[in-house]
């Protein structure tokens, strides 16, 4: 047992003890003089705070941005941040400072530190291309009130084709830190702001929260994060589970994809999108590249939220969460796990260890639309996902219709999937389905939507669903007889 969290900030190896189990990497940077790093929303939106970690994953180096806004600072044990100060210098700048500065990349400079860190991610990502969605897609988790982003764009392309930067000249040595302090040991760490318990394994984990079913798991810490930041709770016993080796495993069989509680919606999402490429380009949308570094898919679903994306996608896709209790076991589909408005069915002590996704046949018709005010990075005010079959005479014989944001908990329209049951796939049944939506929901008013609005974009999607599946549009107009253009 280890009694210290310990990781390396740039070059400095930083030993903690005693520490607040909620302090924030942010707050913690900023009062040792690190001010480079930004505090803008304080609440993972805005990227200002971005700082860039450094982990080992067999034996590899993972790059990864993440808001230290939102990060509390036990859980980098093993890890190593690099900040705004350590990238370059103003006579050896960073190949992507020295892009900004060429292509006037910034203005006031409030948020450029954040950008340059998510764009040094960038450059150590796989699969890093100057494609401009994928450059998007990096970026926006940082927002920029005075620039624009043409200029950090192009500073982001000109930076790819710059040679190397001080961080490959390192990898022996990061790679050397980091298998030192990745020691295996379960880490306990008391003091007078709370506890902290980072487990070894998982049944250290599972004999924790036996002893202590009054401590909060965090994972990911997007949710709880702001529990800290926005709500100015204080957790006095957390237990952090980003390192349980167990709990980091995705697990691909014939029969289904399991994604343990550990795993990060950016990890996940290679592995959903082969098995169902609707929802991962859902979650290419679930907050920021920084937010899905740190987000799990378990926590999103243990979290329970009503608007969360991940739980309505995962129900239509007929998803079993798998629950563990001291070493008791059980595992139920995931539309049980949602009892009521922040009421799940998990007992004290109990944790989230897995959620399987079953292969969807091939005949399958999956599809998840997500509605937001903005396009990136935005909480959805209705996520409608539906899977559906049907046999050869184009009868439906499965259906499953999930909806978040229309109900206090993800949910599945019951009479809908009723009225769709038995039924042949046409504008009659749509129209049925579409006015049985109206029964299955009482959707509230929100700073998202009007229940109006919220029900009347749920019976729009299922259109929408219909369009896509039978051969849209113009494929419906030539069947109804009507004008061959829309
Ligand atoms: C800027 C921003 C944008 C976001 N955008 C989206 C979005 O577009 N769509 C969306 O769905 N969500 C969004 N979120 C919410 C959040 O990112 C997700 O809900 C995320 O998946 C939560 O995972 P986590 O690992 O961070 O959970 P944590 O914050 O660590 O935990 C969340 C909750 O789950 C519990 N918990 C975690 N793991 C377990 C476990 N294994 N067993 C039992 N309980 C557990 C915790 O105790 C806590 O109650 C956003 C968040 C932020 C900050
Ligand atoms: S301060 Fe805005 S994302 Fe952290
Ligand atoms: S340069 Fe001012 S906020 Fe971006």
């Amino acid at each position: 047992m280890r009694q210290a969290v310990q990781f390396y900030l740039g070059d400095e190896h930083c030993t903690l003890s005693g520490l607040n189990p909620t302090l924030t990497l942010l707050d913690w940077l900023r009062d040792r003089g690190k001010t480079g790093t930004k505090e803008g929303c304080n609440e993972g939106d805005c990227g200002a705070c971005t700082v860039l970690v450094v982990r080992l994953d067999q034996d590899r180096l993972v790059w990864r941005a993440v808001n230290a806004c939102i990060q509390f600072v036990s859980m980098l044990d093993g890890a190593q941040v690099y900040t705004i100060e350590d990238l370059g210098t103003p006579d050896a700048p960073h190949p992507v400072q020295a892009a900004m500065v060429e292509q006037h990349g910034s203005q006031c400079g409030f948020c450029t530190p954040g950008f340059v860190m998510s764009m040094a991610a960038y450059r150590k990502t796989p699969g890093a291309t100057v494609d401009d969605a994928q450059i998007d897609d990096a970026l926006a988790g940082n927002l920029c009130r005075c620039t624009g982003y043409a200029p950090i764009v192009r500073a982001m392309k000109q930076s790819m084709s710059a040679g190397p930067d001080r961080f490959d000249a390192q990898v022996a040595t990061i790679t050397e830190r980091l298998t030192t302090l990745n020691d295996g040991e379960t880490v306990q760490v008391s003091g007078a702001e709370g506890t902290l318990t980072i487990p070894a394994t998982v049944d250290v984990l599972a004999d924790t929260l036996v002893q202590h079913p009054e401590a909060t798991i965090v994972a990911g810490a997007t949710d709880v994060g702001l529990w800290v930041t926005k709500g100015m709770k204080q957790l006095r016993h957390v237990v952090s589970i980003g390192r349980v080796p167990e709990l980091r495993k995705i697990e691909r069989t014939d029969e289904g994809l399991t994604i343990s509680a550990a795993v990060t919606y950016q990890e996940a999402k290679p592995f959903i999108a082969d098995l169902l490429p609707d929802a991962a380009e859902m979650i290419r949308r679930l907050g920021s590249t920084q937010v899905r570094n740190s987000a799990t898919v378990c926590g999103n679903i243990a979290n329970g939220s009503p608007i969360g994306d991940g739980p309505p996608m995962f129900i239509a896709a007929g998803a079993t969460l798998h629950l563990r209790l001291g070493n008791e076991r059980r595992s139920m589909p995931l539309e049980a796990y949602f009892i009521a408005y922040g009421k799940q069915d998990r007992r004290p002590g109990e944790f989230v260890e897995a959620v399987t996704l079953p292969v969807p046949e091939k005949d399958v018709q999956f599809r998840a639309y997500k509605i937001s005010k903005r396009f990136d990075q935005d909480i959805s005010a209705v996520l409608g996902a539906f899977f559906m079959r049907r046999n050869a005479d184009g009868i439906i014989t499965s259906v499953r219709l999930a909806y978040g944001g229309m109900a206090a908990t993800p949910k599945r329209a019951a009479n809908a999937e009723a009225a769709l049951l038995g039924r042949r796939w046409d504008e009659a049944t749509l129209d049925a389905a579409r006015a049985a939506i109206a029964q299955d929901f009482t959707p509230l008013t929100d700073m998202r939507a009007t229940d109006w609005y919220r029900r009347t974009v749920a019976a729009n999607l299922l259109t929408r669903f219909f369009e896509e599946t039978t051969g849209g549009p113009q494929a419906r107009l030539a069947r109804t007889g009507g004008l061959a253009h829309v």
